[in-house]
């Protein structure tokens, strides 16, 4: 806890608690910036809030910075992906860099983010922006020539997903020309973009000054279901590489504060390919893991890596050696039922006693059926491991993917 309070105000843009509590802790005077419904509550907690629509585009910032100057911040830290855009406005002129904005919008289209990156050297998949089915089709078709496929092969896969949006919503697989008809042609305008092969994983990069101050290499054992943090020793012995495609990227994108979580594909021959790169908290409870993996508040990290007045001795300090700082392997599993009727919850013994297991945010479910889910749509619990033997937790995570934790009724669908 320090007692210091920083020069000025920073916003944080988005609602969440461990945030406001980082703030606290680093003794940061704050705003925060909540959708709305949600500023009265906090206000009456005696924290500083106000409101904002951040997915409505008719609004415009300048409503919102003078509110927030008025204020006297400084700087404005997202913490959602609807809000990056927002954060770059007003750091714009907050830090006073006019190219600021345009270069966050980069972040929050992913045909534009694959243009930058693949101008930039990196290695990212054949792509292109696809405004109708006949646009589509004709990639597809395009691609398979250019493999020289004939009557009989199989077919290279395409990828197409919606050019805005995250946690894999509208994110599809095309195989044949049929599945190009069963795209529904209000989904359009797509990104498509050929298949990356090989084990996918994201990186989770402090950066400050446009430099990386601390690295995590976060496994994905099953994306969206199950993941190790730090990576396990094959891919971990990457670190070198990977850190090297990371700072291309932060380069690339000219990022200088923040946090960056981007994907990326490790093929067969070793060599990276660019998925793509967010630029604020990660999904699937991952700063967790790191937290409980390295012993630091993430939260803070964040924090203090998107200050620009953090002094580097304060980062050197904050941060532990990424090897050597290691405390264990942490690994989570997100738990999503399987269609039906779900009557209530069973947690097994085997879960429970599991040496690696360390908690579950599971709860006992009201009667109901589960519906379909879009994207990787919301997991009904979380199981978190943490371990020394990073095979055990990689296992223990596989394993528990595929365990019932719900009772159900008999067929009543
Ligand atoms: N070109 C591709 N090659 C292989 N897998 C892909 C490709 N595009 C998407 N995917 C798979 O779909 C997932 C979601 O796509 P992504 O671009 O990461 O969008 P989102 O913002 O929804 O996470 C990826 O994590 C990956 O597993
Ligand atoms: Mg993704």
């Amino acid at each position: 806890m320090t007692t210091f309070t920083r020069p000025g105000k920073i916003a944080l843009l988005g609602y969440s608690i461990e945030t406001m509590e980082a703030a606290q802790a680093l003794g940061y005077d704050f705003v925060v910036v909540v959708p709305p419904g949600f500023e009265e509550g906090l206000q009456k907690e005696g924290i500083n809030a106000i409101s904002w629509e951040f997915d409505k585009l008719s609004q415009d910032s300048t409503h919102l910075r003078e509110q927030l100057q008025a204020l006297g911040c400084r700087l404005a830290v997202p913490l959602y992906e609807e809000c990056v855009e927002w954060a770059g406005a007003l750091n714009a002129v907050f830090l006073d860099e006019p190219r600021l904005f345009n270069r966050t919008l980069l972040l929050r289209d992913k045909g534009m983010m694959k243009r930058k990156a693949q101008l930039s050297g990196i290695r990212v998949g054949v792509f292109e922006e696809v405004d109708a089915p006949a646009d589509l089709l004709r990639f597809f078709r395009r691609v398979n020539e250019a493999q020289s496929r004939i009557e009989g092969d199989e077919l290279d896969l395409v990828h197409v997903k919606p050019l805005r949006a995250a946690g894999s919503v509208g994110h599809r697989v095309i195989r044949t020309e049929e599945d190009v008809a069963e795209i529904p042609v209000d989904a359009f305008p797509l990104l498509a973009e050929t298949h990356l092969g090989g084990q996918e994983f994201s990186c989770e990069a402090f950066i400050h000054g446009g430099k990386i101050q601390f690295m995590n290499v976060n496994e994905y054992v099953h994306l969206g279901y199950s993941q190790v943090t730090p990576a396990t020793p094959d891919l971990e012995a990457q670190r070198p590489k990977i850190r090297k495609a990371v700072e291309q990227l932060v380069k690339a994108f000219d990022i200088r504060y923040g946090v960056i979580h981007p994907e990326f594909f490790l093929d067969a021959e070793g060599e990276l390919a660019f998925g793509e790169v967010a630029n604020r908290v990660p999904g699937g409870h991952i700063f967790e893991l790191i937290q409980r993996a390295y012993g630091f508040d993430t939260y803070q990290a964040l924090l203090l890596s998107a200050d620009p007045l953090t002094p580097q001795a304060e980062l050197d300090a904050f941060f532990p050696d990424e090897v050597s700082g290691r405390q264990g392997y942490a690994g989570n599993c997100l738990v999503f039922p399987k269609p039906g009727v779900v009557t209530g919850l069973n947690v097994p013994d085997e879960l429970t006693l599991h040496p690696c297991f360390e908690k579950h945010s599971l709860f006992e479910p009201m009667a109901h059926k589960v519906i379909k889910r879009t994207g990787f749509g919301n997991h009904y619990g979380t199981l978190f491991f943490f371990g020394e033997d990073p095979q055990e937790v990689r296992d223990a995570v596989a394993h528990f993917e595929d365990v019932e934790f719900f009772q159900r009724a008999a067929q009543l669908t």
